[in-house]
């Protein structure tokens, strides 16, 4: 088992990865997260698979709330229903939640720790490669509304994260491939040397090799936790880990979450590269060979028929008539690294003109 610690002073706390991790779910429970009761979230896919049996294993007073599954339920009917749920199990300030399932189930989950009696203590166990690797790490927690992704939320971190490797076996191989994007953008941003590892080693990824998916777990969580560590607010480094997001949520938003979110982010990584590249921020090269590693991992590159760019760039936030305004992305200078202005800052404005142009004869 490996731990991976995300500092953050006083709140501080464990990642563990490793493979059959869930049988120390109770334990850890007891020793990092006591509670008079558990409230267990999870989706209607994953009680079935996983989260039923542990419910029963927490024991009694573990009573297990689900959802039907997907990103179109990540609202706040769904927010409100659990809580009422949680109020009649007899939860109270001094309960604690188990967010157990994928990002939907982390973001969901979280939301309901962070606003049950004003925050209440809440543990994640990720159930896909996206959530263990990525939102499971770092305490963004909230919901999406008709209006856009993640509109509303909170910061809440969780008291530990147990991600068990052998429950992505029954991964289905898209959701998979969509956890990969997110760990490619890792190595994008932070370490050349890994985003080669996984190209390299990708039969062994795509068999989902123990051997192979753990330090995989580990070495992006690691960088997802350095970012967290170093601004825990977003308000200044953590905004590296936004590469090929700003498309990426644009994209979501138009094409009613046909897109999972990280076939999203591949897409938006090879446009917001090109972006960089014709800004002169990104090394020239970099777009062609990002798109290479994306698509040797059957990921979508070129942005679907069903979102035109005048609804992507309105999405973003541009006055489409006008063809006027700018909107800030995180972009990368190399594979490997992630840009900085002159000034300092960590996201950069771009132009709408730009972006529209790029629409147009690149994709
Ligand atoms: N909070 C953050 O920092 C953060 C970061 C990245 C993404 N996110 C959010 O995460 C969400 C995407 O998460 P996701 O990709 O995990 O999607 P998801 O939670 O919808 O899970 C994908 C599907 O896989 C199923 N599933 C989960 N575990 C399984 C397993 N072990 N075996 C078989 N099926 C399983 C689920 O039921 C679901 O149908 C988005 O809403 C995104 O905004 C949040
Ligand atoms: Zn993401």
């Amino acid at each position: 088992v490996s731990e991976i610690v995300v500092q953050l002073g006083p709140s501080s706390y464990p990642v563990l990865v490793g493979t059959g991790t869930l049988s120390s779910l109770p334990d850890l429970l007891q020793r990092l997260c006591p509670a008079r009761s558990y409230g267990l979230i999870t989706d209607s896919t994953v009680a079935r698979r996983y989260a039923q049996e542990h419910t029963a294993k927490i024991g009694s007073q573990c009573h297990m709330l689900e959802f039907p599954a997907g990103e179109w339920n990540k609202t706040r009917e769904t927010w409100a229903g659990l809580t009422d749920r949680l109020i009649q199990t007899g939860a109270g300030r001094d309960s604690a939640i188990i967010a157990f399932g994928g990002g939907v189930v982390g973001d969901v989950a979280g939301f309901v720790a962070a606003t049950f009696h004003r925050g209440i203590p809440y543990v994640q166990v990720p159930t896909t490669l996206l959530a263990m690797i990525d939102s499971s790490v770092g305490g963004k927690t909230g919901l999406d509304l008709p209006l856009g992704k993640n509109l509303v939320g909170a910061f809440h971190q969780p008291q530990f994260v147990l991600a068990d490797i052998a429950v992505l076996m029954t991964l289905p191989p898209h959701q998979f491939a969509a956890g990969i994007s997110e760990a490619l953008k890792h190595g994008a941003i932070a370490d050349a040397a890994y985003f080669d590892r996984i190209v390299r080693d990708r039969s062994d990824i795509l068999a989902r090799e123990p051997t192979a998916l753990e330090p995989l777990i580990r070495k992006s969580v690691e960088i997802k936790a350095q970012a967290v560590s170093e601004d825990e607010r977003d308000t200044g480094k953590r905004a590296t880990l936004n590469f090929g997001h700003s498309i990426a949520h644009a994209l979501e938003a138009c094409t009613g979450y046909d897109l999972l979110h990280g076939e999203a982010v591949a897409i938006g990584m090879v446009v917001e590269a090109t972006i960089g590249e014709r800004m002169g921020v990104t090394t020239p090269g970099t777009a062609v060979a990002l798109q290479s590693a994306l698509e040797s991992f059957d990921l979508p590159v070129r942005i679907p028929e069903s979102a035109t760019p005048g609804a992507i760039a309105e999405a973003i936030g541009f006055d489409k008539k006008n063809r006027a305004g700018s909107a800030r992305f995180a972009l990368i200078r190399d594979l490997g690294s992630a840009a900085q202005t002159n000034t300092g800052n960590w996201t950069f404005d771009v132009d709408i003109r730009l972006v529209l142009d790029v629409f147009e004869h690149v994709t």
